[in-house]
């Protein structure tokens, strides 16, 4: 499978751990589906982890847990397949999952099959309790031939955490997203530092195999399996930009059913999402600005129609100025051009006039601009 955008869709995990069953499953497919979210492109519905039996079937294959998934795999899969969504499964690299249940490792080709029978369209493979002494590469590229041997299109999530240089070898063994930091919190914090770790990984972004930051955790205000202390919609609104405009997947993470309307806003923002799913799918640059600093964060990137998507981000819990310079982005003043820019959550629209861009940003606000390149 060649995945030509970032993909887009829903997780178990970040909510709801463990606790996860068919009933779950099928009302959010209805959340997803009767929200709009569908529309908006979020397309895959995934089960993350604790899905299975602790055991093996006779034959060696994986059981999903009857007292969960009481009609088996292939009825959930059907039925999310109804609502319009493609349905995503977990497994792990290793000999057990990271909670423990039974991992693919020496399995890979019968459990790529067992999820091609079920209907899975996507799967998301984990690192825990992988080989001390086979390398990483060599797991990924053999649960890739296997899915790609398997006789249905599955998209390969891969979820090694950027660990073992994960950015030199992942691209060649199929996998169109790769988790490219470790495991996202309901926090502010960790948000902060996701992006920061994600900084020198730009590079290795783009068509075909995406940077996955992690599942968002806007909506979540603390609860569920990942929620500590939560966060505000302000946060949310930032770490959602963020995501988009480096070019993450976007997989939500929060309880769809129960989502509030601002939380719908935020996931629902198409110029946002249309940024993320832009075809050029180019790397974001950070610019240095001109009161850059730590946790002031200027980005931009260069879409496929000529525009440029550029976000400020202030990471700070105090108000700040972020300033940069068109110099930066190619555009002197000897061009003779410059930028008409539209913020994009706001709506203000305004040209730029002495080649400098001057904003003031309430503590952990962004503002993410369409920019289109005009006559002086
Ligand atoms: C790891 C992954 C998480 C989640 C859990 C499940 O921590 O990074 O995204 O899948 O395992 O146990």
């Amino acid at each position: 499978m060649v995945k030509l955008t970032p993909p887009m869709g829903w997780n178990s995990w970040n909510t709801f751990g463990e606790n996860i069953n068919e009933k779950l499953i099928m009302e959010t497919a209805d959340a997803m589906a009767a929200s709009g979210l569908v529309e908006k492109g979020y397309e895959y519905l995934v089960i993350d982890d604790c899905w299975s039996l602790k055991e093996r079937d006779g034959e060696g294959r994986l059981v999903a847990d009857p007292e969960k998934f009481p009609n088996g795999m292939k009825a959930v899969a059907d039925y999310v397949h109804g609502k319009g969504l493609k349905f995503g499964m977990y497994s792990c690299a290793g000999t057990l999952t990271c909670a423990g249940y039974p991992g693919s490792f020496e399995h890979e080709f019968v459990d790529a099959e067992t999820f091609a029978r079920w209907g899975v369209d996507f799967l998301k493979y984990d690192y825990c309790y992988h080989s001390p002494i086979i390398h990483g590469k060599y797991l990924y590229r053999r649960m890739g031939l296997a899915l790609e041997n398997c006789g249905r299109d599955i998209l390969f999530s891969a979820c090694s955490w950027g660990a073992d240089e994960t950015h030199e070898w992942i691209k060649e063994t199929g996998a169109s997203m790769w988790r490219s930091t470790g495991d996202i919190f309901d926090t502010w914090e960790s948000v902060k530092n996701l992006a920061k770790q994600q900084e020198k990984l730009h590079p290795y972004n783009g068509v075909g195999c995406f940077n996955d930051m992690d599942m968002l955790i806007v909506g979540m205000y603390g609860k569920g399996n990942v929620g500590l202390s939560g966060c505000n919609d302000v946060q949310y609104k930032t770490h959602f930009s963020l995501w988009a405009l480096l070019g993450s997947p976007l997989m939500i993470g929060c309880d769809v059913r129960s989502m509030n309307e601002e939380t719908k806003a935020i996931l629902g923002n198409e110029e946002i999402i249309r940024i993320n799913q832009d075809a050029a799918c180019r790397q974001p640059v950070r610019l240095s600005g001109i009161w850059g600093g730590e946790d002031l964060l200027i980005y931009s990137r260069q879409l496929g129609n000529g525009e440029l998507a550029i976000g400020l981000f202030n990471l700070r819990e105090s108000a700040e100025n972020l300033k940069f310079n068109l110099d930066e982005l190619g555009l002197g003043y000897s061009t003779g051009k410059t930028l008409e820019m539209h913020e994009v959550w706001g709506g203000e629209t305004f040209k730029v006039v002495n080649s400098t861009v001057a904003r003031r940003l309430e503590p952990f606000a962004c503002e993410v601009f369409r920019a289109r390149v005009v006559d002086l």
